[in-house]
């Protein structure tokens, strides 16, 4: 009998390269973004002549290719401070993994002394050693990824700050990356005039040019033939009409890929990209619902399990609306889990807070109670199944 793998091996396969349609590929070409490119290295190009650079913002929504071009930049960057000699050094964290000031400055100074384990010095000392680095002529870059996850931002950003200023040699300069829009107004006014020396919007892509970037990227990654040209406009059009979002557009040729691959025809048609649209969809929600923070993940639970168990809300008109819950209802629900989980409570402050955040990433809809109901409300509904919703944070909250 012919060995498993041989066998499998031996298989056609549509794909040429399947590395160059995945999500986490960092392409050559990033067109549509030669603005933010040249703007990002002329902010940086300081550094390279001892200068501090001033400190960056860069938002823009999700797939905007916000950390694709900071990943370019940053390595035009240090190869030509490797080929002259030069002391800027590009130190890139994501805060999704690393979300508190005490974790920043950890993994920041991992970088400078690999040899030795800092977990357990106190925050200061771990700083100091940051700046000691910085302090032998170095213009350090620290690219903070999803800034917006770091819990005590405002004391990391102002320590550094301080800190750059004692220093009489070297610097430390911030590039803050975030896609949630609404995070820049909740910082303290001194973080934000500190971060935000310079800004720079990612706008949304739209559908032509998220035809042009996939195109590039079906020649990388499938055998000549096997994509139609209607299917990538379709995918196209579906990201543009979602959110803009070159991520999601790369995802729906990967899975439609995933999908072809399997059928007879082995061809990518506007069928496996709707097909593919689907499992997308899942991919994106569960990614969405693993990344948001505990307390977030127990407000949403509340919204999912009353969602399930609740009829429905009677107006005094005598109609009936499947699905929508009082936010009241949901403050209680939500206070009721995290005592079971022996987590912390928020306040109804907190409570409204993440409720506008759930809002902006579609994963519910709200509306204030309107006519027919009694006094002022609001009115909450979730933008997906409940079930599926319950079974994510299941998985998620008993980690
Ligand atoms: N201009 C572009 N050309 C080619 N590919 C792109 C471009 N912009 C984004 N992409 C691709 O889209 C995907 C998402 O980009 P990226 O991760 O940089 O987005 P982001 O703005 O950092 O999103 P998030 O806010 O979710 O972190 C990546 O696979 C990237 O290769
Ligand atoms: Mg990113």
């Amino acid at each position: 009998m012919a060995n498993l793998f041989e066998k499998e091996l031996q298989k056609e396969s549509i794909f040429k390269d399947r590395d160059a349609i995945s999500q986490h590929y960092f392409p050559k070409e990033l067109p549509f973004r030669e603005k933010q490119i040249s703007e990002i290295t002329k902010i940086l190009a300081p550094s390279l002549k001892g200068k501090k650079p001033d400190n960056l913002f860069l938002y823009g929504k999700v797939g905007t290719g916000k950390t694709t071009v900071t990943f370019h930049v940053m390595k035009d960057l240090e190869e030509f401070t490797q080929k002259n000699q030069g002391k800027a050094v590009c130190n890139y964290i994501n805060c999704r993994n690393h979300n508190s000031k005490y974790k920043v400055l950890i993994k920041a100074v991992k970088k400078f002394f690999p040899e030795k384990n800092f977990i357990g010095y106190s925050a200061g000392f771990i700083q100091e050693k940051l700046m000691d680095y910085c302090s032998k002529e170095n213009q350090v870059i620290l690219i903070l990824d999803e800034i917006d996850k770091v819990k005590d931002l405002d004391e990391l950003i102002y320590s550094l700050s301080r800190s750059n200023d004692e220093i009489e040699k070297g610097s430390i300069s911030i590039i803050g990356i975030s896609n949630n829009l609404m995070f820049k107004e909740k910082l303290d006014p001194r973080t934000k005039s500190s971060l935000c020396e310079k800004e720079m919007i990612f706008p949304p892509y739209n559908a032509e040019e998220l035809r042009a970037i996939l195109n590039s990227r079906v020649k990388l990654a499938f055998i000549s033939g096997s994509v139609s040209d209607s299917a990538v406009n379709l995918a196209a059009a579906i990201a543009a009409q979602e959110s803009g979002d070159a991520r999601t557009a790369v995802m729906l040729l990967m899975r439609a890929g995933e999908i072809a691959e399997n059928s007879a025809s082995k061809k990518i048609t506007d069928l496996e990209v709707q097909k593919a649209k689907k499992k997308v969809e899942e991919d994106i929600i569960f990614n969405m619902i693993s990344t948001l923070p505990e307390q977030q993940q127990l407000v949403l639970k509340a919204i999912a399990l009353l969602s399930m168990s609740t009829k429905g809300i009677k107006k005094i008109t005598g109609q009936e609306e499947q699905g929508v819950l009082y936010s009241g209802e949901i403050y209680e629900k939500y206070k009721q889990l995290a005592l079971s989980l022996k987590e912390s409570v928020v306040s109804s402050r907190w409570y409204r807070q993440y409720i506008n955040e759930l809002e902006m990433y579609g994963l519910i809809l709200t509306s204030a109670s309107g006519p027919g109901i009694k006094g002022q409300t609001k009115l909450i509904k979730l933008g997906f199944p409940p079930e599926k919703i319950n079974s994510i944070l299941e998985n998620q909250l008993n980690k």
